[in-house]
């Protein structure tokens, strides 16, 4: 058996996608939801889908151990960044190397760092008339939006694209290539 924390953020949907991905995979469990923000949908979605969820405060992530405590207790053979917005810190990235991966709605290089998230990240890609953009998996480090790329898949930009209509591509892609890249990371394909 395969287990995966994962984190979030926000609305959580690329949560909801992944765990109805491998709902009825008998090789993997989903041991939790980690997030920072206590009234973030994704918790709500988490309750709907009777998925564990924890949240935890700036204070207990950077300041404790107790977040990796936690991980610990899961043992998971996999950590999931799923549009989560905090750096990880220094003694997580330590103890679990290479086992924590990031999805990012732009093709990095390009569009990552600080304060590239969410719509921030299509704005600047239509504004600056990018013909494509997509999505980068990527291994987590510790800078942000650096680690070794995973996988990268693109998708097309044209002059009617909106923010919101990019979004929407690149959401797609991320539902169609997320759950099936944890699932080639953890050979259970
Ligand atoms: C996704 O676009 C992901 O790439 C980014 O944050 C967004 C999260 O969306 N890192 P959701 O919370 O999964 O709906």
């Amino acid at each position: 058996m395969k287990n995966i924390v994962l984190f979030a953020s926000g609305s959580g949907s690329n949560v909801e996608n992944i765990v109805r991905y491998f709902q009825d995979n008998s090789k993997v469990n989903i041991s939790a939801v980690l997030s920072n923000k206590k009234d973030a949908k994704v918790l709500d979605r988490c309750n709907n889908l009777k998925i564990n969820a924890l949240y935890f405060n700036r204070n207990a992530f950077y300041a404790t151990e107790c977040v990796l405590d936690i991980l610990r207790a899961f043992n998971p053979d996999l950590i999931v960044l799923a549009g989560f917005l905090w750096k990880i810190p220094e003694n997580l990235i330590a103890a679990f190397p290479d086992k924590i991966v990031n999805i990012h709605p732009a093709l990095l290089p390009k569009y990552g760092g600080k304060g590239m998230y969410g719509n921030n990240v299509h704005e600047a890609v239509r504004a600056n008339n990018e013909t494509e953009t997509g999505i980068t998996i990527h291994y987590v480090n510790e800078n942000y939006d650096e680690g070794a790329v995973i996988r990268q898949v693109k998708t097309s930009v044209s002059t009617d694209d909106t923010p919101e209509s990019i979004a929407r591509k690149v959401h797609e892609l991320e539902y169609e290539y997320f759950p099936k890249v944890i699932a080639q990371l953890l050979e259970v394909e």
